[in-house]
């Protein structure tokens, strides 16, 4: 949100910097004074709580990488000394691991709130297509990281979702198996496949946090949207990002901490698949290839659909959807909680994610079959069709007149 400056420099080193550098001013105008809305609830403390995650993973990820064999030879053993012989090594590994379970969790919360919030509304649609690029480089970065432990569910993981790409062969002949190959850097999942997935996975994390600069950049143009989804009209509808909001995330952390440290001290491995310390064995294929937890809804939906190509055109299509919703939602409001009809099919959506996720964890035939289906059907209704149709046709119920009306109608006290 476009504010006066407020930074004073104080001494002859601030003023110094100040017409050089004056990076005290940006962190003054941006992360202390800058007015944010008075009536944030807990789901804007998780924007705080993703980027304190994606911190752990860079710090914890660089030291695994001191300890880490790229080699088909030597990566699943590497893992195992870590595990065993390096110091702290243990702790390092399952940090990592878990804390991508508690990043996806926590970017999964964040995103359903910019949904419920209508936060992708104008004007902050690239703030929201920026939220997009970063789930999608999420999402290949976890898939890179989690081939590089070469255990049996890595090996296969990596020989399926990479296949994926010879569909293409049914649109050129010959273009998807030469692009798979080239992937894979020779004519199966081998060595070179393994070396340049690590250093693309180290790579990635910086690629999302020079997105995630940008994000806030974007946030801070037009400011934070709120609960009532209503502009902020006059200084008391805001009240300065510190102390007020800065304890607010720090306390939100510390809450996410204790639920990651349960995790991570009591129950490493719940989340993870057993078959995975098992050594890679391109000769023996695993009974069930499963994903980690945070890729099933999409894997429902790749094997929901007959058709290999369209298969992976939906799991495409289950994400590059999302970098449309500014334009597919035609509501006059933002907030779901003033929206009577869209509440009940957003709800809708929120269990058919969690559907789609049970069902990505089951043999794709019968019942879950069927199932897997319908709710691959309503994943898409809810974007293409629900959204634009019921934004016409609904009547909003009414808005409070000020962010404050709506804080002060809460409360019953004075401003
Ligand atoms: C590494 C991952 C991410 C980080 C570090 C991050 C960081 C942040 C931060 C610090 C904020 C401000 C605080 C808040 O509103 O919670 C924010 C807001 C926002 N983010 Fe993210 N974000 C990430 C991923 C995403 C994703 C995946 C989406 C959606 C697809 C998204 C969409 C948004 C939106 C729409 C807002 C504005 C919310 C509002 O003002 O109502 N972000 N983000």
């Amino acid at each position: 949100m476009a504010h006066e400056s407020t930074y004073k420099p104080s001494t002859g080193i601030e003023r110094w910097l100040d017409s050089r550098l004056p990076i005290p001013r940006l962190m003054n105008d941006q992360f202390m004074v800058f007015p944010t809305p008075r009536n944030l609830n807990y789901w804007w403390t998780f924007g705080a709580i993703l980027t304190f995650m994606l911190g752990v993973q860079i710090v914890t990820g660089i030291v695994l990488a001191m300890h880490y064999q790229p080699t088909t030879e030597g990566a699943f053993e590497s893992v195992e000394r870590i595990m065993r012989d390096v110091n702290w090594g243990w702790l390092l590994r399952y940090a990592h691991a878990v804390g991508a379970s508690m990043f996806f969790l926590a970017a999964f919360v964040h995103t359903f709130r910019g949904l419920y919030y209508g936060s992708y509304k104008a004007p902050r649609e690239i703030l929201w297509m920026l939220g997009v690029l970063i789930l999608f480089l999420m999402i290949a970065t976890a898939f890179m990281g989690y081939s590089l432990v070469w255990g049996q569910m890595s090996f296969w993981a990596v020989t399926v979702i990479t296949n994926l790409f010879s569909s293409l062969d049914s649109v050129v002949p010959g273009l998807g198996t030469t692009l798979v190959q080239w992937i894979w850097g020779g004519f199966s999942v081998g060595e070179p496949t393994l070396n340049r997935l690590f250093a693309l996975h180290y790579l990635f994390p910086f690629v999302i946090a020079g997105v995630v600069i940008l994000h806030i950049w974007a946030l801070h143009i037009p400011g934070s949207n709120n609960p009532t989804g209503v502009d902020v009209k006059t200084p008391s509808d805001t009240l300065p990002f510190h102390p007020y909001y800065t304890i607010k995330d720090g306390f939100a952390v510390v809450v996410f901490c204790i639920v990651f440290g349960v995790l991570l001290f009591y129950a490493p491995n719940w989340l993870g698949h057993t078959d995975n310390y098992i050594p890679a064995n391109p000769l023996q294929t695993p009974p069930h290839i499963v994903p980690e937890w945070y890729f099933l809804p999409f894997y429902a939906i790749l094997r929901a659909i007959p058709d290999k190509l369209f298969g992976v055109i939906g799991l495409m299509g289950a994400i590059i959807v999302l970098f449309f919703i500014p334009w597919l939602d035609t509501s006059r409001i933002r907030s779901v909680s003033y929206r009577p009809i869209f509440k009940w099919f957003f709800w809708l959506f929120v269990i058919c994610c969690l559907a789609l996720g049970y069902l990505g964890s089951q043999a794709p035939e019968g019942w879950y079959l069927f199932f897997g289906r319908v709710f691959t059907i309503y994943y898409f209704a809810f974007f293409l069709i629900i959204m634009p149709v019921v934004g016409l046709i609904e009547r909003p119920k009414r808005l409070p007149g000020s962010i404050t009306e709506s804080v002060l109608a809460k409360h019953g006290g004075a401003a």
